[in-house]
């Protein structure tokens, strides 16, 4: 049994084996033909947090493969009135064949994923957001083919998604260049891991020199939204305007994992812009799942 907590719960090959499956299975849903690889298989999704994207590309994922989706939150189950994580864990690990938790605490995922007896999916903690890693390179596999070699600026906060980038890069082996503030850097034992794969740029303008895809995320997370003021202040010199994918190869991409803020990370003509690929980056959250579940699963 496996669980998917990091992107380095993979071997490169794996990974790279899931994201080629998620883009077949894309041009299968496209032509209208969902194989039923999963039937009668159940997944239940606990959220202690919000979600659009990761709920219904699970959600839907799974009718499509033939099984079934749980929507959990903490207002409507016990986790809300106290029964611990790893209680939880126990009890639907009797009841179904996979289970996807998104999170605050890594650590608490961790220990979650030791007592359950199914495999575990992170959808997103503080740490990591191993989820949104798979589309993002099946989206740079579908525009640019293979990643590696390539050179991939990060701008801005350092955070979950900063971190899964970091861990990609040694994963994949390419170059990330990142630009966030002082007192906003990425976790520093995932860069200590990542060795000369992520290299820290003077400014955000330097990472995006010479780059094949541009990335950025809100400034401030969930569970930061009181910070959302000084991290403004913190941010200012951070947003991808025009001038700065001129910066970048002429073919670069531009991706986000949304929701995104229009004037604050991205300026609207980046976002909507030619270079942009965010909503089929958005949308391969629902391929490159499916195939991770047949990998869980199968
Ligand atoms: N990108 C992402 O995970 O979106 P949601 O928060 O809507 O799931
Ligand atoms: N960094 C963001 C990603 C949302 C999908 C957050 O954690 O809120």
């Amino acid at each position: 049994m496996r669980h998917f907590l990091s992107e380095l719960d993979l071997t490169a090959d794996e990974f790279r084996t899931i994201i080629q499956r998620g883009s077949e299975l894309r041009k299968q849903w496209e032509a209208h033909e969902n194989e039923a690889s999963l039937p009668r298989r159940v997944l239940a999704m606990i959220f202690e947090k919000s979600s659009t994207r990761t709920r219904v590309s699970f959600e839907a994922g799974m009718a499509q493969l033939g099984g079934h989706a749980i929507y959990l939150s903490p207002n409507d189950t016990q986790l809300g009135r106290g029964e611990p994580l790893s209680d939880t864990a126990r009890v639907l690990s009797q009841m179904v064949d996979v289970i996807s938790v998104r999170t605050f605490s890594h650590e608490a995922l961790e220990r979650f994923s030791e007592v359950s007896t199914v495999p575990v999916i992170n959808a997103l903690t503080d740490l990591l957001h191993p989820c949104q890693m798979l589309a993002d390179m099946q989206t740079f596999l579908d525009h640019r083919g293979d990643i590696t070699g390539k050179r991939v600026a990060w701008i801005g906060d350092g955070n979950n998604m900063c971190n899964s980038y970091i861990n990609t890069a040694r994963l994949l082996d390419f170059q990330l260049v990142y630009a966030c503030p002082d007192g906003y850097q990425p976790n520093e034992h995932i860069l200590a891991g990542a060795k000369g794969q992520a290299q820290r740029a003077a400014s955000p303008e330097e990472a995006c020199k010479n780059s094949d895809l541009i990335v950025t995320d809100v400034w401030a997370s969930m569970g930061q939204e009181e910070e959302q003021q000084a991290r403004e202040q913190a941010f200012q010199g951070y947003e991808i305007t025009t001038d700065m994918m001129a910066l970048a190869n002429d073919d670069a991409l531009f991706m986000h994992c949304l929701p995104a803020h229009r004037g604050e990370e991205v300026s609207a003509d980046v976002i909507d812009g030619h270079q942009s690929v965010v909503w089929e980056e958005a949308g391969n959250r629902l391929h490159a799942q499916k195939a991770l579940l047949e990998f869980l699963l199968l």
